[in-house]
């Protein structure tokens, strides 16, 4: 099997090939989509390559979703995959059919990208998120609410909405609470195992970049600002194909333009909103900024770069390297700091990354 293949796969049966196209667009960044016109094609498919989640609608051809899903239900080989059955009625008038055939979860016709998202993560997430319940309330509610307005956000950007930071300030503020506590590591942990890699990120930065903050004793309001900046520092990766985002090895001259230009599509979703703090804008702009003006997309050099810059790349290569992806094991943070002080010295301000290093063996944030 190759790297790639263990992105999880979503298969979507409907016999129209305009909502075939429309679904997979809207997770081309996250998740593989096969497309099924018809329930048949749909069942010897599966057997061949179980997906995470599937998508049948109540009117696929030629034995219709419901019925398709009881046998799927029946098959000891199939039973397990979660389903979702997509309708034109609304959830109660199908609740029996859904019972009886043994449905996970339904979507009602037209529906929105981040009510997709959503209901296909949190069956992909089921065990994660079923763990977050478990853990102490602060960190129950930190989780529960960043995800849920992480997913918001690509709805807002895909309307060309401006993006809520009211809603996203106040998902981050039990963050700082756990942080002043000291008492984050829950959150952290709960966060490691989530299939929405973009969001496991995210929040990753913004807990390091507010405990950064903490640690410089920064005030309250100052850290909430860090942490939103850090669940938002990436928002423009909705804009990157899959392919892109999630290719393991070196990416092409080509590919990596179009992945440098997530900075200033954030940048251009940020400013559609009149209330985002200009630090926000500042660790989105220069997170991908270095020293030795290397970096992209403004090419700053030295003194050009914001102090927030230089704490947010330092957070932001740290999480990446640190961070589990599809195709590779989180690296010791050992091994990632000595990385970043040999080969990426003149990326990096040493001054800052010597802080961040102390406060990192004060937390033991593994
Ligand atoms: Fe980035
Ligand atoms: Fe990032």
């Amino acid at each position: 099997m190759s790297l790639t293949a263990q992105v999880a796969l979503i298969a979507v049966v409907d016999s129209n090939p305009v909502f075939r196209n429309e679904v997979a667009q809207a997770l081309i960044s996250l998740y593989r989509v096969h497309q099924y016109s018809d329930t048949r094609q749909a069942l010897q498919a599966l057997r061949l390559e179980a997906p995470a989640v599937i998508l049948v609608d109540e009117e696929a051809d030629s034995k219709g979703g419901f019925q398709f899903i009881a046998e799927m239900k029946r098959d000891p080989v199939l039973a397990a995959i979660p389903a979702i059955v997509t309708t034109k009625r609304d959830p109660l008038s199908i609740a029996q059919a859904m019972r009886q055939c043994g449905a996970d979860s339904s979507l009602t016709k037209p529906f929105r990208r981040s009510a997709l998202i959503r209901t296909i993560t949190s069956l992909v997430n089921k065990h994660v998120e079923a763990d977050w319940e478990h853990l102490p309330e602060r960190d129950k509610t930190t989780l529960k609410g960043t995800v849920s307005v992480f997913n918001e956000i690509s709805d807002f950007i895909a309307a060309g909405e401006p993006v809520p930071f009211t809603s996203v300030k106040e998902a981050c503020a039990p963050l700082i609470d756990a942080i002043a506590s000291n008492d984050f590591k829950g959150i952290l942990s709960g966060v490691k195992e989530h299939d929405n890699y973009s969001y496991a990120h995210s929040l990753r930065v913004a807990t390091l970049l507010s405990l950064f903050g903490h640690t410089l004793g920064l005030k309250h309001d100052d850290q909430l600002v860090l942490a939103s900046g850090g669940l938002l520092h990436d928002a423009g990766k909705i804009s990157i194909p899959h392919e892109v985002l999630n290719k393991p090895g070196r990416l092409s001259e080509d590919e990596f333009l179009i992945m440098k230009s997530h900075v200033t599509e954030t940048i251009k979703f940020l400013e559609v909103a009149h209330d985002i703090p200009k630090p926000v804008i500042i660790i989105a702009a220069q997170h991908h900024e270095k020293l030795d003006g290397s970096g992209y997309p403004f090419n700053l050099k030295g003194a050009e770069l914001n102090d927030l810059a230089r704490m947010a790349s330092i957070v932001d290569v740290f999480s990446a390297l640190t961070d589990r992806r599809v195709y590779k094991p989180p690296m010791e943070a050992e091994t990632a700091l000595a990385i970043m002080t040999g080969e990426m010295s003149h990326h990096l301000d040493q001054h800052f990354l010597a802080m961040f290093r102390e406060m990192l063996m004060d937390a033991v944030v593994d």
